[in-house]
């Protein structure tokens, strides 16, 4: 659905984006990961025709950015970092004029403004100005303008930046709903974020890829999550039942008396659900739960070259 060859992008002297080449399968949900700088949105508004490149080529649904930009820009929905929104409109009339920019019918802009406002919920403030909004509510009007007119491509720049802990859940089941319906790129430079929502992520570092990875084969990359179950009460069944999970790798007791078991499992947010119900279904009394370390942070790290801070702007 997406496919970048090659793409350079320098502004002046400084190369953003060096020669990376990529692809995005239909359906699929990539995660574009790096540091401030590292030059993804200059590639996420090459994709989307709002910037020339250098070098290289990039099409999407088939059609060449550089040379088919109308075509592309019909097929995707494209949320910036700063939601193009108008402060001085009320949330129906800025969704309307998105509507009439999209040129989609007057018999249908109901609707799709309907679906929209639903989707992203909007419901409780289609009649307040954007201006007045939250930064969470802009967020979503912002995503609700990406997606009015049922693109087949969407392209978030930092979707989650700047929301409560709450509108990021959400924000993320939003936009987990869309596979395999859409395909999805994403950008953050929150690691645990890729892990709950991608299906596989590109680690970008000063313009260049360093490593594309589907999320399910990165335990062996060093991507396995490790979490402590606290139980009332041991047991062969809780073990079994964790054990038996698909995803989880080993299940053990950290001593041979206490309560507490370490699980090395693929960093994956519904095994996390799957775990807990397993610890209830053993009748073991579930405590809590709790990660122990994050080894994709270790792996991501290493990649990026120990999180040394390299915004070269
Ligand atoms: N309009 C511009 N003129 C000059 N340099 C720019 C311009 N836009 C971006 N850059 C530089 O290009 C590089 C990549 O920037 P880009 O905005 O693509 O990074 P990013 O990965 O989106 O970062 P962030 O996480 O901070 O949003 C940076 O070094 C940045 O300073
Ligand atoms: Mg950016």
């Amino acid at each position: 659905m997406i496919e970048v060859k090659d793409l350079t992008k320098r502004y002046g002297e400084r190369v953003a984006v060096d020669n990376i080449s990529f692809s995005v399968k239909r359906g699929e949900i990539l995660g574009f990961l790096g540091q401030n700088g590292a030059g993804k949105t200059t590639t996420m508004k090459i994709l989307t025709c709002f910037m020339s490149a250098n070098g290289g080529t990039a099409s999407v649904a088939g059609f060449d950015v550089f040379e088919n930009p109308f075509e592309v820009k019909k097929r995707i929905g494209y949320l910036p970092e700063t939601p193009p929104v108008y402060p001085e409109l009320l949330v129906s009339e800025y969704l309307g004029f998105i509507a009439d920019l999209r040129a989609i019918p007057s018999s249908e802009k109901r609707k799709k403004i309907d679906a929209v406002v639903e989707r992203c919920q909007l419901g409780g403030v289609r009649n307040r100005l954007i201006g007045n909004l939250s930064k969470g509510y802009r967020q979503r009007v912002g995503l609700a303008q990406a997606l009015i007119h049922d693109p087949e491509v969407l392209v978030l720049d930092e979707p989650t930046v700047g929301l409560d802990p709450k509108q990021v859940t959400e924000a993320r089941s939003l936009i987990k709903s869309f596979r395999s319906e859409r395909t999805v790129i994403y950008s953050t430079h929150i690691l645990s974020e890729v892990a709950a929502t991608c299906d596989r992520i590109i680690v970008i570092d000063q313009g260049q890829i360093v490593a594309q990875e589907a999320l399910n084969e990165m335990g062996s990359t060093g991507t396995t999550s490790r979490t402590e179950i606290v139980v009332q009460r041991r047991g062969d069944a809780v073990m079994k039942a964790l054990t038996d999970l698909k995803g989880v790798k080993s299940a053990k007791f950290t001593t041979s008396t206490n309560n507490r078991i370490l699980v090395e499992a693929d960093a994956h947010e519904d095994l996390l659900a799957e775990m807990s119900k397993a610890v209830v279904t053993a009748d073991a009394g579930l405590i809590r739960m709790s990660p122990v370390q994050h080894a994709l942070e270790d792996y991501y790290l290493g990649l990026i070259g120990g999180g040394r801070i390299h915004d070269r702007s």
